[in-house]
């Protein structure tokens, strides 16, 4: 793999896939903006994933449920106790980092902290004189936890304010809503409520671009089954979890399995999947089998019963959840490293080239009059392929600078018009990765680029 992170931070900034967030009052630390080319990449990823995993699953429908939700949400999935970091300062230079994090990172990833208790992760830092990553020292404070949930507050007064919670993950819209969804749909177990949005962590060591960050996306399904079937289920959401990830063009090599050693507090079975990142192996999506814990605890916190009654056999019983969760820009990362190339040319050359799978490239073709000349018809193509495609427009500059701009943001397609297009209605189609070019003709076009860009 040719991506290193530095490569892929210049070139989204360049060719407007994604920027530093409020970047011209200095920025705001790991807030990420996504430019023109970014927001149609990162769309198409949520549309691949709402394809095969809503769209194309008769059993799955989907959902968009608040960010804000009542807080005792919070307390029933046990986000307000149990969802915080092991926290340590410099005492020195007064940095804070995840004390797993440094036994990691001093470790080289050969000791595993999941497994040790924040008095073993101390000792271990001591013992090891690990040192902390800005200043060099060794000295640090005990270990504090530290609650990942970012507070605001609701009310129309100071006095009569209420803390409520930007969401952590999008999972409990998708259980507060599980009664509903099964009425109106009238789902029968096994079914899946799948939801794509923003959730929000004060991450103590966010970083490494889009990779952690404060505010991300989340692509959350989960699956409700019956006690009993969920290793089944569990088993295929990982094969479901990896095909998509195949069949999106990663190479299986980049892509492994890692059980967790240490299990959430909701979970009886989860593992990742990890991919070879240019910061080195790491989790891109989890698979967690979540038992009935999540439905059981909301109907001790609501008072509400969420059992489901087999229509059938009439047995009452609180749904098992298999749940899938992954990162919109945690994949957008994965896609990037993954279709960054840099190939040398006949003529000696480099070209940077993104291969993305053409269902996910920002643009799916771009019109090219041969000549400033000609843009009167090229620009007419284009609209006439903007109806049907995401198409972009580009006549400054030679020919050749224009593909290299193309391939640097992955558009499968460049169609040049030339003279003959005005005699013949012919155009000459280039292919992103092989270069070669064919030429078909004006009307043909929609056919043939559709075609390329199923998934
Ligand atoms: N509902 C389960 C859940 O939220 P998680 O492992 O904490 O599980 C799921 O998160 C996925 O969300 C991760 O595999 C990753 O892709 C993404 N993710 C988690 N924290 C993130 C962060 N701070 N920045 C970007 N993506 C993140």
């Amino acid at each position: 793999m040719k991506a290193t992170m530095d490569k892929l931070v210049n070139l989204c900034k360049g060719r407007g896939i994604i920027y530093p967030g409020s970047e011209i009052y200095g920025g705001m630390g790991n807030t990420w903006d996504y430019g023109p080319v970014g927001v149609e990449i990162k769309n198409n990823i949520k549309r691949a994933w709402w394809k095969r995993f809503v769209q194309e699953s008769e059993n799955s429908y989907g959902v968009d449920a608040a960010i804000l939700m009542n807080s005792r949400v919070w307390e029933a999935s046990g986000h307000t106790t149990s969802f915080s970091d092991p926290k340590m300062d410099c005492k020195f230079c007064k940095t804070r980092h995840r004390a797993d994090n440094l036994i990691e990172a001093h470790s080289k990833g050969k000791v595993n902290p999941d497994t040790m208790t924040n008095e073993e992760m101390e000792a271990y830092i001591r013992e090891h004189h690990v040192t902390c990553p800005k200043c060099g020292k060794s000295d640090f404070t005990p270990i504090r936890t530290f609650n990942l949930m970012f507070e605001t507050s609701r009310g129309v007064t100071e006095e009569g304010q209420n803390t409520i919670y930007l969401r952590p993950e999008t999972a409990q819209g998708e259980f507060v809503n599980f009664l509903n969804v099964q009425r109106t749909t009238r789902a029968k177990v096994p079914f899946g409520i799948g939801q794509i949005g923003k959730a929000f962590r004060n991450e103590i060591t966010p970083g490494n671009f889009i990779f952690r960050t404060i505010e991300f996306e989340q692509m959350e399904h989960q699956w409700f089954c019956k006690k009993g079937t969920d290793g089944e289920w569990y088993d295929y959401f990982k094969k479901a979890a990896w095909d998509f990830l195949v069949d999106l063009g990663f190479d299986p090599e980049h892509l492994r399995y890692k059980d967790h050693d240490k299990l959430a507090h909701y979970a009886k079975a989860a593992c990742d999947i990890q991919y070879l990142f240019p910061i080195g192996w790491s989790e891109l999506n989890g698979i967690h089998n979540r038992t009935d814990y999540d439905l059981s605890r909301h109907a001790e916190f609501s008072g509400k019963n969420m059992e489901y009654t087999d229509p059938v056999t009439g047995e009452k019983y609180v749904p098992y959840v298999i749940e899938y969760s992954i990162g919109a820009d945690r994949l957008m990362l994965a896609a990037l490293t993954e279709a960054y190339d840099e190939e040398t040319l006949d003529n000696g050359e480099t070209r940077v080239v993104m291969h993305f799978n053409p269902a996910i490239a920002a643009y799916k073709a771009a019109v090219l009059p041969l000549q400033k000349n000609l843009s009167e018809g090229a620009r007419a193509l284009y609209k006439k392929l903007s109806k049907s495609f995401m198409c972009t427009y580009d006549e400054a500059g030679s020919i050749g600078k224009r593909y290299r701009r193309q391939d640097e943001i992955g558009t499968p397609f460049c169609v040049t018009v030339d003279f003959d297009t005005e005699k013949d209605n012919t155009v000459t189609v280039r292919d992103r990765d092989s270069m070669e070019q064919i030429r078909i003709s004006a009307d043909k076009l929609e056919e043939y680029i559709a075609e390329k860009i199923k998934f």
